[in-house]
């Protein structure tokens, strides 16, 4: 709303500031809290008049009289918070908004204070920002039109947060500070773009699926397989090209024979697996026998020798006619995963050493193949970016001082998630402080401050693909050392980020980044590797490590994410996700480099 003069007002005991509970209210003045109140009004362009009274006559007065004079009236109502009605009246008796502020968090103390009877007739609430609260709610104002009283039982339709404004609720997001916002309503647009321009076409899916199967079969042949099983999940998923049917269960074994393929799965999934071989054509069977997939791919492969259909066991001179299971099978070669558990191992070992089969453990065959994307795959791990871009503008928008990390991590999850994430790529990261510090950090109750930066590390998962990116915020203008960690960090990003060429190894792109970090100061602060694949999982090849002396071929999508870690500090981190193309790193993430100071 358009605000030119707006009244500041303090109830009972707000006099005492300085001397009152110096534990809970600081030190500072009234005087001093009125004087940087006035100060936020003349960066804003706002005229502020400053009122205190210990009577409850005086503050109904001045509030009866504010819409002569004023736009809003931003008020500390004091002990009368909890119990005046008669304040309450008067507030639901003007038509001129009032938002109630609180130097501290009623929410967080005694619980007679987290009850405000002053509030329903309020268009917002702001508490725990200290003498920001004011400001917070100043700006609020100037935000938003059409605000409504908060309303009773305001509470249960917010998420915890220190600011509730009552437009948020007609809008619809439900959230502490939320409302759909001009940032919301972009993030809002992008995502619906990014989604709209995967590709929905279920034969161009099942061309894919036959193509990927196709890969498959001739590294199969490259080392003379007859069989192979599949039991990763995400590697499953990228060979059938079903959507919308694998959960994060390892319930499925893809048994891939020379001239079939088979789903071996359980009836929780059946249905929904013929459904999707169905929509997209392809020629994939489903069978829900309860057996183990160990001994279901075994017997299938039995099954085909003893017919005389395996080229190997046909190589090893064994015919259809021959007599005993273990004859027909012999020089029969079934290819799996290294990555099955040892007991599942050697139930099959068993299983295949019965039934004469041999049994070659393969290592990276499924998850090399997915190395390199297509162009329906980056239309989808764009969709997933779209979703984490537009999380990223809601939250700076939403995070302030005094929230806890697991505030924050939910306001940004749930955002996700309601703007088109079938899930999060991994459990969000946000890590305040020193906490910021360890790269893997635990959301915690640890309350954000000023001064410090904030390290959030979070992804999407739309369309069967993951995003993942880090952006650092800084609460306050930064300190210097701050503000040239910054530099050289985003100095290692854009380096890097600007060398990687199909043709370039990990390696190389790593070594960089600590070159840039060692002449910047950091010197040996950044422990991990510099980034690593994405796709159907947020980790993925080829990764961008010392270790990794592979060049980078077109298709394959990594993160560059260098980090500064400075125990019982702070850390920072920025991490980009994108396609490698021939005319270089084509990031997906549209979030700023920029510092970003909130
Ligand atoms: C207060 C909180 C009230 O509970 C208390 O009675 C006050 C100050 C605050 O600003 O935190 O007087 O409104």
């Amino acid at each position: 709303m358009k605000l030119n003069r707006v009244l500041v007002m303090n109830g009972p005991n707000l006099d005492m500031l300085g001397t009152r509970e110096p534990e809970v209210y600081g030190t500072q003045t009234l005087a001093a809290l009125e004087a940087y109140v006035l100060e936020c009004g003349v960066r804003m362009g706002v005229e502020v008049d400053c009122f205190q009274s210990n009577h409850e006559g005086d503050l109904i007065d001045r509030i009866h009289n504010a819409p002569q004079h004023y736009d809003a009236i931003v008020y500390n109502p004091g002990a009368h918070t909890h119990y005046s009605y008669a304040i309450r009246d008067a507030v639901g008796s003007i038509d001129t908004p009032v938002v109630e502020v609180h130097l501290s968090d009623i929410d967080e103390r005694e619980p007679f204070r987290a009850i405000s009877v002053v509030a329903p007739a309020c268009v917002g609430q702001v508490k725990g920002l200290g003498f920001d609260s004011y400001c917070e709610a100043l700006r609020q104002l100037a935000a938003r039109d059409d605000l409504v009283r908060l309303g009773e039982g305001f509470e249960a339709r917010y998420a915890p947060g220190q600011v509730m404004f009552g437009e948020a609720a007609q809008g619809g997001a439900g959230a502490a500070g939320g409302g759909a916002d001009a940032a919301d309503a972009a993030g809002a647009d992008a995502i619906a773009a990014a989604l709209a321009a995967v590709p929905d076409d279920p034969q161009a899916q099942g061309a894919a699926s036959a193509r990927r199967i196709g890969l498959l079969r001739s590294r199969m042949a490259d080392l003379g397989l007859d069989g192979f099983v599949v039991r990763d999940t995400s590697n499953i998923r990228w060979l059938t090209c079903f959507d919308d049917v694998f959960d994060s269960e390892r319930a499925h074994a893809l048994v891939v024979l020379p001239d079939q393929v088979i789903l071996h799965t359980d009836s929780r999934y059946g249905a929904a697996c013929r459904q999707a071989a169905a929509l997209i054509g392809a020629d994939i069977a489903i069978n829900e026998d309860r057996v183990a997939h160990g001994s279901f791919a075994v017997a299938q492969l039995a099954e085909l020798a003893k017919a005389g259909a395996l080229g190997a066991a046909g190589d090893a001179g064994v015919g259809a006619d021959a007599g005993a299971d273990a004859d027909t099978t012999a020089g029969v070669r079934l290819g799996i995963e290294n990555d099955i558990t040892l007991a599942e191992y050697t139930a099959l070992s068993k299983v295949a050493q019965d039934a004469g089969v041999r049994v070659l453990s393969t290592a990276g065959i499924g998850v090399g193949l997915r190395a390199v994307k297509d162009e329906a795959e980056l239309a989808r791990l764009r969709a997933a970016q779209a979703i984490t871009d537009a999380a990223f503008s809601h939250i700076i928008g939403f995070m302030r001082p005094g929230m806890t990390e697991r505030e924050v991590q939910i306001e940004l999850e749930d955002f996700m998630r309601r703007h088109g994430a079938s899930d999060l790529a991994f459990s969000s990261i946000v890590a305040c402080g020193a906490n910021g510090a360890r790269p893997h950090s635990v959301p915690s109750s640890t309350k954000l401050e000023a001064g410090q930066c904030v390290v959030m590390d979070f992804g999407a998962k739309a369309a069967g693909y993951c995003s993942d990116m880090t952006r650092t915020v800084f609460l306050g203008e930064p300190s210097a050392q701050l503000a040239h960690a910054w530099d050289v960090l985003r100095q290692a990003n854009e380096e890097c980020e600007a060398m990687v060429f199909p043709g370039v190894t990990g390696k190389e792109v790593h070594e960089h980044a600590e070159a840039v970090l060692e002449a910047g100061g950091f010197g040996g602060k950044m422990g991990h590797g510099l980034g690593h694949g994405v796709g159907i999982d947020e980790h993925e090849q080829p990764s961008v490590a010392p270790r990794n002396d592979k060049p980078f071929v077109v298709g394959n999508v990594i993160t560059i994410e260098p980090g500064i870690y400075i125990e019982g500090e702070f850390g920072m981190r920025l991490e980009d996700c994108g396609v490698v193309t021939d005319e270089g790193y084509k990031r997906f993430s549209k979030s700023t480099h920029e510092m970003v100071i909130i």
